[in-house]
């Protein structure tokens, strides 16, 4: 009989008992799921963004069925800082799972006032900066797509919390790479690679967009062979732990990210399709680890063969 794999990893002063995390904005605010798997089995819950005042999002539709993913213009509604900390922190709390608040500001200084209020709180064991929305005017990725603004940004906010600060990133930029190296100069303990891929999809019949905005955010299995190679090279540019996102479904796809060095991963779309699927991975990376008599999830990160990786990005460390 093979034993149960120790899972456990740590991100910057996080342990977490597993690498398996929700991935923002499609879990809640972690107790809404309660009721069918339990947090307490994961990793951790990541919240959805929390910005300074409550946003109401995007118009309608904000949700499109796509081949093999969703697209998604939520647009960032959320409740804000007072209601977060008023209402579902205190519920997240009682969850006692290890919960990563994910914070959104249109500039530095709001991400600071954010982290200057939520930093030292009780409970919160890391924050992930959402530095990649996708379907915001202000304050989204192509704003935070700057190495230097990110570095400065992270270096603002390091100060503010002992907790993890994780850094998100978007997939749709010109050097993914070079974000990374800018975020772990600034004090990140994390980068997250990657949130959504910019899509569109059109009605024919009505001639418009089937999101109220032209664009969207793509997410699912579409996305996973894209999202693997962002991680891919962001693991080669940085030393930090780098979170995979993009299309996990199973326990198999945790392991590929797991496989070219991701240290973590975080389940998104899946969780739509079936609530449980997060605890699932769980079970099934630890399932297919003990059948390759593996036991420690830190063994097999990275296995990926050298043979298979392509010559170094430009600038990277040895
Ligand atoms: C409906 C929806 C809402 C999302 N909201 C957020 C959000 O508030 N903050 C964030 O950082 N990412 C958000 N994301 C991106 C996910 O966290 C994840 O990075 C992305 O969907 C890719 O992973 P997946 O293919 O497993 O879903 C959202 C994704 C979806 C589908």
């Amino acid at each position: 009989m093979s034993r149960t794999p120790d899972l456990a990893v740590r991100i910057g002063p996080l342990r977490l008992k597993n690498p398996v995390l929700t991935a923002s904005g499609t879990f809640g605010y972690g107790d809404e799921y309660a009721h069918v798997l339990d947090p307490k089995g994961l990793g951790a819950v990541i919240t959805k963004t929390v910005t300074l005042k409550p946003r109401a999002g995007n118009p309608p539709a904000r949700i499109a069925e796509t081949a093999g993913g969703m697209l998604n213009s939520i647009g960032l509604e959320n409740v804000g800082l007072e209601r977060f900390r008023r209402e579902k922190l205190p519920k997240l709390r009682a969850l006692s799972a290890t919960v990563v608040a994910s914070l959104g500001g249109e500039t530095p200084r709001e991400l600071a006032r954010l982290l200057e209020a939520l930093g030292g709180e009780p409970g919160i064991g890391g924050f992930e900066i959402n530095f990649s929305c996708p379907n915001v005017a202000r304050g989204g990725a192509i704003y935070w797509a700057h190495a230097r603004r990110l570095e400065r940004t992270l270096a603002m906010l390091r100060p503010l919390t002992r907790a993890a600060l994780i850094a998100k990133l978007s997939p749709d930029v010109t050097a993914i790479a070079e974000l990374a190296r800018g975020c772990e100069q600034g004090g990140a303990d994390a980068v997250t690679a990657v949130n959504t891929f910019v899509g569109m999809a059109v009605d024919i019949g009505g001639g418009r967009s089937r999101l109220g905005r032209a664009t969207g955010g793509l997410s699912g299995p579409a996305i996973k062979p894209l999202a693997l190679a962002r991680c891919h090279e962001v693991v080669r540019a940085v030393s930090i732990p780098v979170l995979g996102s993009g299309g996990i479904m199973n326990g198999r796809d945790a392991l590929e990210f797991i496989a070219v060095g991701a240290t973590a991963v975080q389940v998104g779309t899946a969780s739509f399709i079936r609530p449980r699927a997060a605890a699932q991975v769980v079970e099934e990376m630890a399932r297919l680890l003990a059948e390759r008599g593996i036991r420690r999830i830190e063994a097999w990160r990275g296995c990926l063969e050298p043979a298979a990786s392509p010559a170094p990005a430009a600038g990277r460390r040895a």
